[in-house]
């Protein structure tokens, strides 16, 4: 990580469709993982937006009979429109026909030009419209059919400017070797490794007889592949956030590029080429998570099986889809998602676990206590159970396991509602007796779910801002995570963090 700097991104989103719960996902993902940076007071820079030239979008625009441009904003206004209902903390949502990101793109490829790495000439072989992608013998799958979208490849002869990938075998293979966490999970990293391993060969820089994109500096007829102007986003973002260069120098390089599996080779071999011949430093990490799955095929608006993330967060919030996405979906494995488990998950995890240990516990101190949280020692039970807690989380979603940070974070809550039915406050108050033992366990539980809320903010950023007012405790702050950091005074009246049925999407 960069000294107390960290850039984080996501793809940029075709805009040929409405945005599904496989772009909220990596969205979500992002969030967190910016949002907890920022509590270590690091500072942060989260970037997102939309891809919106090349075939995807052209096609997507002829077939509805409307502009391409037409299409980009009506569908851009979407996911710009979409991100804050996620709760989504990015810093900027870059358009890639933002004219200030042409001319950075065309002043990069025209430096890629005058380094030596750019040639004329002609190419011949299979090409997906819908990946907008120049397949490899090794990609193509039974028929001529890609393997992603399963429609039949198109053959494609054309003169085109040529970029020497080639040039870069090397280069990546040192990169990679000498970086065994450049990408992640392993089993990415060694995917991309072979296909480097296999042998570079030059691809398309631009492409003819297209209208729809950036064209070429220097050959104004012809206009860049759409992937090269897409992987400048993460590079150009800065600059146009940023006239001034202050961002490029604070985050340049990316820390972490999250990505979906479907876009391995154009992020761990093409992407970190074309900044080797422009001359730029290359991403620290890329993190490759796996595809959500409904009814066993990858989530797509054409194979029609989506599951709306706007209605969702219409009737249950924002929090409940985060959670739900992060903790349901091993992050970097493919995974199942269906409104059951959404079900189950909010039910039995936020509803009955996290949201009644809060409730019962602001509950309790109302109760016996009037409000006042008593000034006792803490439960070294409890302590001993939260002890190192914190470094653990931050280790984990340093190397993007955050499903697993939150997974530690949630033996906890089990912990203390497990703590609750063995301390039985309701049976200490009944004897006078026990009304030191009382305020030691209630202290203790106050103390550990204020500690559980501040680490759980980046995932559930809504109900933690709720519950932590309520606490009067506001440090959302890394060190506050701390078991026993906190000294909760007065405890205000808590409405359900999750409520059982919150009613019908939009009632
Ligand atoms: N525009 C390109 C990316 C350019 S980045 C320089 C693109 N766009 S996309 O809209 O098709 O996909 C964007 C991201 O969403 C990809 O990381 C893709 O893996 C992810 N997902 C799309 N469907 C998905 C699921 N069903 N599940 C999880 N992620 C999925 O590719």
């Amino acid at each position: 990580m960069g000294a107390g700097s960290f850039y984080v991104t996501t793809p940029i989103y075709y805009v040929n469709a409405a945005p599904h719960l496989g772009h909220a996902y990596t969205t979500i993902a992002a969030d967190v993982m910016a949002r907890h940076h920022r509590q270590r007071g690091e500072a942060v820079f989260f970037l997102t937006g939309t891809d919106e030239h090349g075939e995807p979008v052209a096609h997507a625009a002829a077939a509805e009979g409307v502009e391409p441009q037409e299409l980009a904003d009506r569908n851009a206004a979407r996911f710009l429109e979409l991100t804050p209902q996620l709760q989504a903390s990015n810093d900027f949502f870059i358009r890639t026909t933002d004219p200030d990101h042409v001319a950075r793109v065309q002043a990069v490829l025209e430096t890629v030009r005058e380094n030596g790495y750019v040639y004329e000439g002609t190419y011949e072989g299979w090409y997906c419209p819908r990946c907008a992608d120049f397949k490899t013998e090794q990609e193509i799958a039974e028929g001529n059919t890609c393997p992603i979208h399963h429609i039949e490849l198109t053959r494609e002869n054309e003169q085109n400017w040529f970029f020497r990938l080639s040039d870069f075998q090397e280069p990546l293979e040192r990169l990679f070797d000498e970086n065994p966490d450049f990408v992640s999970p392993k089993s990415r990293f060694n995917e991309a490794r072979s296909f480097i391993a296999g042998g570079l060969q030059d691809v398309s820089l631009s492409r003819r007889g297209l209208e729809w994109g950036v064209p070429l500096p220097w050959d104004p007829g012809q206009v860049a592949y759409v992937w090269w102007d897409a992987l400048l986003n993460y590079y150009t973002a800065l600059g146009v956030a940023d006239p001034d260069g202050g961002l490029e120098e604070t985050f340049w390089p990316p820390d972490f590029q999250l990505i979906g599996k479907d876009i391995l080779k154009f992020h761990a071999v093409y992407w970190p080429a074309l900044l080797m011949a422009a001359g730029l430093e290359v991403p620290r990490r890329l993190f490759v998570h796996g595809f959500l799955l409904m009814d066993g095929e990858k989530m797509s608006k054409s194979l029609g099986n989506v599951l709306d993330p706007v209605e969702v967060v219409e009737r249950f919030g924002a929090d409940a889809l985060r959670f739900y996405l992060m903790r349901d979906v091993p992050f970097g494995a493919d995974g199942s998602v269906s409104p059951a488990a959404f079900d189950a998950r909010y039910e039995t995890e936020l509803a009955n676990e996290y949201g009644n240990l809060a409730g019962r516990t602001v509950a309790m101190v109302h109760r016996y206590r009037d409000g006042q949280v008593p000034r006792a020692e803490l439960d070294p039970e409890l302590a001993e159970a939260f002890a190192g807690l914190p470094d653990r989380v931050a280790a984990l979603v340093d190397d993007g396991a955050i499903s697993q940070a939150l997974d530690e974070i949630w033996e906890r809550v089990r912990r203390c509602n497990r703590y609750v039915e063995e301390r039985a406050p309701w049976q200490l108050a009944k004897d006078e007796g026990q009304a030191g033992q009382l305020d030691v366990v209630l202290a203790s539980l106050i103390e550990a779910v204020r500690a559980l809320t501040v680490m759980l903010s980046p995932w559930l950023p809504e109900s933690s801002g709720r519950l932590l007012r309520a606490l009067d405790a506001g440090d959302e702050s890394w060190p506050a995570a701390r078991f026993g950091a906190g000294s909760v005074g007065t405890v205000a009246e808590l409405e359900p963090l999750f409520p059982k049925d919150p009613g019908p999407a939009g009632g």
